[in-house]
């Protein structure tokens, strides 16, 4: 039975409220095991942060802009799934990026490591030290600096939070390219660092694209300043898109200019129960050729992915249980014309049998609701204890094989193995959970799950990164000689390896 929530014409503002990411909010009372044990790794020839070197960082920032005390600093030295933990001694905050280059000049002068920090939303345990290194933070870098509403070409600083920044945007009819379950804690440098991906790839397209301009730092704290904001721009070398993905290992980022849609004047939500893997291909098939420029997200959760979030947090499922759900969202610009192509799909889909149950709502807090139950799979694992988290992307006719494949081979080792993403980006995210960090099941996952991955032609990381969880299986999907090449880029830009130092790329390469 389809069940339609209609809002009339009215203009439908999607509320982009922050949801679930309160740091700590899934903590256990436990510490993490400090990463360096964990996963056993050197610490290779820095400096010691030193006295001199405090009251140095003191004299360009501030006092209370360089965090010392233990308890303080403690947050910036864990990571969002409390996998990860460093041993960092301080955490600066600059203001500005004179600051953050006379930091970094000093920093490289006395090879001192640093580990840039946006809102730590980050899943591959890339935006908090491993050892001693010192925490850059850019909660303080967060002016919005320009808007241009024709262009729709936003600058700002690093610092900047997603979601504040989308919702000064949409007071000008215009919306950020990318939205995120992180969105209210994750910072606009920290999305470019990770070339996030998230909930509307699929109509927004990549970072890359939308990306208009940067001003970034160098380890030796030259500034380089690319912040243009040109839609066009073929003079030389793309440099903006060095940064891009490269997780803080080659500049830092201070500013940056992006491009903002406007602001869709129609939005609709469905919700769908689907009996199989293979419906849920014939349905996003289906719903391309049908829905075509206004398909803004396409996304698929298991029964396992969508129940346990609604008992483990305690949100309401509008559906009943399926083997499969589909989220399916329209960004157009004619909420009648919108809804017409919706409905005659829906009853395409209904007749056919792809969709068994379904619910649709142009109302924005229900459509909260859904976008929230669906945002939510990311932390609800927790609950469990402690998760496993794998986010690859695999050629869509084989999307889900991974899922039954783990679940087979962990048997009752695992509290539960469920999958769940962006599937009309071929990116699927593979959730283990288990009631506390375990070595066997650690060493059952690691390396085969990516050893499939490469064997189905896929990437071991679709959207989150490489960080310090993945080095070591980033071969699995890029060519020596591509990484032979990242090395050498590494080596121009950060000659002594003060940036991220542990992360990205293999010792080896
Ligand atoms: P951090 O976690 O602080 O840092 C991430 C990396 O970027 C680190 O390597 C750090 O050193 C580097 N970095 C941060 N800021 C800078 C800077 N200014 N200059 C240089 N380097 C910097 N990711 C997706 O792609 N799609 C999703 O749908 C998605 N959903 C998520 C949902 C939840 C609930 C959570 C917790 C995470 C999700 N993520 C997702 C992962 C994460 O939110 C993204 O990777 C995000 O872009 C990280 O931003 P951040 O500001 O938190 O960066
Ligand atoms: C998502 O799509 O929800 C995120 O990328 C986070 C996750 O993998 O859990
Ligand atoms: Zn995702």
């Amino acid at each position: 039975m389809i069940n339609m929530y209609n809002s009339g014409l009215s203009i439908v503002r999607y509320l982009a409220k922050s949801n679930i990411i309160v740091q700590g909010r899934y903590a256990s009372q436990a510490l993490p095991q400090l990463s360096s044990e964990k996963y056993d790794v050197k610490r290779k020839n820095f400096g010691t942060v030193q006295a001199a070197d405090i009251n140095y960082f003191k004299s360009i920032l501030s006092e209370q802009r360089v965090v010392t005390d233990e308890s303080d600093v403690l947050p910036f030295n864990i990571d969002w799934i409390k996998n990860c933990r460093g041993q960092s001694k301080v955490v600066l905050k600059p203001k500005t990026t004179e600051e953050v280059s006379k930091i970094l000049a000093y920093c490289n002068e006395k090879r001192l490591a640093v580990c840039p920090q946006g809102g730590n939303t980050g899943l591959v345990g890339g935006s908090v030290p491993v050892f001693d290194e010192i925490v850059l933070s850019f909660m303080l870098m967060n002016k919005i600096i320009s808007l241009d509403e024709i262009s729709g070409a936003l600058v700002c600083e690093a610092g900047c939070i997603l979601e504040n920044v989308d919702n000064y945007v949409r007071n000008h009819n215009l919306i950020m390219p990318l939205d995120l379950g992180a969105k209210g804690t994750c910072h606009v440098g920290g999305n470019v660092s990770t070339n996030a991906g998230g909930l509307r790839l699929l109509r927004y397209g990549n970072l890359h694209g939308s990306l208009l301009g940067i001003e970034a730092v160098k380890a030796d704290g030259t500034v380089i300043d690319c912040l243009r904001s040109l839609k066009k721009d073929n003079t030389g070398y793309h440099l903006k898109h060095l940064f891009v993905g490269s997780e803080g290992t080659l500049g830092i980022v201070t500013k940056l200019a992006i491009h903002c849609p406007v602001l869709p004047k129609a939005v609709t939500l469905g919700f769908f129960g689907v009996e199989n893997f293979d419906n849920v291909l014939k349905l996003y098939r289906s719903a391309k050729a049908s829905l075509g420029e206004i398909l803004s997200a396409f996304e698929m959760a298991d029964r396992e992915a969508i129940t346990s979030t609604s008992k483990n947090l305690k949100l309401p499922n509008p559906l009943s249980e399926y083997p499969f759900y589909v989220l399916l969202e329209t960004h157009g610009s004619d909420e009648e014309h919108d809804a017409d192509k919706l409905n005659r799909f829906l009853n395409k889909e209904m007749d056919s049998g792809l969709i068994l149950d379904g619910t649709v709502t142009s109302e924005p807090a229900k459509m909260q609701t859904i976008w929230n139950l669906r945002e939510s799979i990311a932390g609800a694992g927790l609950l469990d204890g402690y998760i496993f988290k794998y986010d690859v992307s695999i050629p869509i006719v084989k999307y889900y094989d991974l899922v039954p494949l783990l679940r087979q081979r962990l048997g009752s080792k695992a509290t539960r193995v469920y999958g769940y993403g962006h599937i009309g980006d071929g990116n699927i995210h593979i959730n283990v959970t288990v009631p506390e960090y375990n070595k066997e099941v650690s060493s059952l996952l690691e390396p085969f799950i990516f050893e499939e991955v490469s064997k189905l032609q896929g990437s071991v990381s679709a959207e989150h990164g490489i960080g310090f969880r993945k080095p070591q299986y980033i071969h699995y999907s890029k060519d020596r000689s591509a990484l032979g090449l990242m090395r050498d880029l590494k080596t121009l830009m950060d000659p002594n390896g003060i940036l991220n130092p542990y992360k990205v790329l293999p010792d080896d390469v």
